[in-house]
């Protein structure tokens, strides 16, 4: 690979001391950084490639815990609706109705939306069916990826989807095989057991045991994200979400539960105990009516939280600025003006994020050693502050930037993203052909 040179204007490092560095430059070697000095302390002529992004700031490119790529393709399509409703009405019977073909269409439109927005790095819960589809797209795109196979097995609420356990388990050990630390450790595997309510303990606990065949994956599922969620996981089990998962051994530092709102203090205690994570996902948080997680406690306690845009049709969107835009303001009228500073929220969305996914010495800030993973942005517009220094970078970031603020984007030092545009995907192509797919798609849930 090429040896690049990227000449910035700002670099936010979100290293240890949180180093804002003005008027330096950036060497890229093999996908890796190699140097940052000074811009005067670098001869152009050696690099191969030199990018002037002096008047743009870089950042680390964001780290998503928690996003469906399966469901891009439903976005706008079930509104208004609580969480099991709005799995039993319609996300669902679209899973289930999916084939290879919609379902790439749907990575794509989902993984276009989240590299144009500054996202490199995602933990993708799968869908049951065709998951290799997912996995061909992630690959192919760029983007660096957590995903793994949905496991269901017991379906109460739309009983049509779900399969044999030994299936479900058998199948995800064979992905786990081809795809566990493929395109040169870009893609892992992410074991992902939908929630308790469709998953027997035998799945639960079993799955937890092959995960840990395969080291450096995860173990990616939902709790405690809804009241009438844990109300049947009580009467399930007799246990609240959390305390249950603990009970048969799930929970771990490579365990990683999206939402976490309705806990109580033991689960709180159960958390700090195992060094389970937190995947906090405001908007779809909002969006379900589940509630609000008390993210602030979760920091006190030294809980791992990062944050994670959700599925497209329970947000609507996939936009990292919207999540940490969101996860600041959402905490303010309950626990005061300063309960999530923009900085905070900026080391949530980037290191706090590889840390969770347990990749913090490759991603997640910018530093030599690191991968290349990187993003500039355009803050100088006037709906973002007039003069922008050290006292309110994260500020402007947070509170006054968007997706259409990202301008370039590489992952392992690959350009995936110039002047705002794909390199990767045609816009016209990718949303012509979700259009076509998710039509049929709709036929075939109709035909059921
Ligand atoms: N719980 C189980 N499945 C889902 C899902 O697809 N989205 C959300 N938000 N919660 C879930
Ligand atoms: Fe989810």
């Amino acid at each position: 690979m090429s040896s690049i040179l990227i000449k910035a204007g700002t670099i936010v490092t979100v290293n240890n001391n949180g180093d804002i560095l003005n008027g330096f430059s950036l060497a890229v070697e093999n996908g890796k950084i190699t140097k940052i000095d000074k811009t005067e302390n670098f001869s152009e002529d050696v690099f191969d490639v030199v990018y002037d992004y002096s008047n743009y700031v870089i950042i680390p490119g964001f780290v998503q815990t928690h996003v469906h790529l399966c469901q891009t393709l439903f976005r706008g399509l079930a509104d208004d609706l609580e969480l099991l409703d709005w799995l039993r009405k319609h996300i669902f019977p679209y899973e289930f109705s999916h084939d290879e073909e919609s379902l790439r269409a749907s990575a794509k439109l989902g993984i276009y939306e989240l590299l144009t927005g500054g996202t490199t790095t995602i933990l993708d819960m799968g869908t049951m069916n065709h998951q290799q589809v997912v996995f061909d797209e992630l690959i192919s795109s760029g983007i660096r990826a957590f995903a793994g196979k949905c496991m269901i097995d017991e379906n109460d609420i739309f009983p049509d989807f779900k399969e044999d356990t030994k299936k479900s388990i058998e199948e995800s050990y064979s992905l786990a095989r081809e795809f566990h630390n493929s395109a040169n450790g870009r893609i892992k595997y992410a074991f992902a057991p939908r929630f308790v309510l469709s998953c027997s303990e035998k799945l639960l606990i079993e799955t937890r045991e092959i995960q840990k065949d395969f080291a450096g994956s995860l173990y990616h599922t939902h709790s405690s994200e809804n009241k009438g969620e844990i109300k049947a996981v009580k009467e399930k089990t007799g246990m609240e979400n959390i305390e249950y998962f603990n009970s048969i051994g799930v929970l771990g530092n490579k365990t990683i539960l999206a939402h976490g709102i309705h806990v109580n203090e033991k689960e709180i205690g159960i958390l700090k105990e195992t060094d389970t994570k937190i995947s906090h996902c405001p908007s779809a948080n909002l969006k379900l009516a589940s509630g609000i997680a008390n993210i602030p406690r979760y920091l006190v306690e030294n809980i791992s939280v990062s944050l994670g845009a959700d599925g497209p049709p329970c947000n609507n969107n996939l936009s990292m600025f919207t999540e940490m835009r969101l996860a600041s303001l959402i905490q303010k009228p309950i626990h005061g003006p300063t309960s999530m500073r923009a900085e905070t929220v900026f080391r949530l969305a980037t290191i706090e994020g590889a840390k969770a996914l347990g990749i913090e010495d490759e991603i997640g800030s910018i530093e030599e050693g690191k991968k290349a993973d990187l993003v500039a942005l355009d803050l100088n517009n006037p709906e973002q502050p007039l003069i922008v220094d050290k006292s309110n970078i994260y500020s402007a970031i947070i509170y006054s930037s968007s997706s259409k603020h990202v301008k370039e984007v590489f992952v392992d030092g690959k350009h995936l993203v110039s002047n705002g545009k794909s390199l990767v995907y045609d816009k016209d192509d990718i949303f012509h052909k979700g259009k076509k797919e998710l039509n049929k798609l709709l036929k075939r849930v109709a035909n059921k």
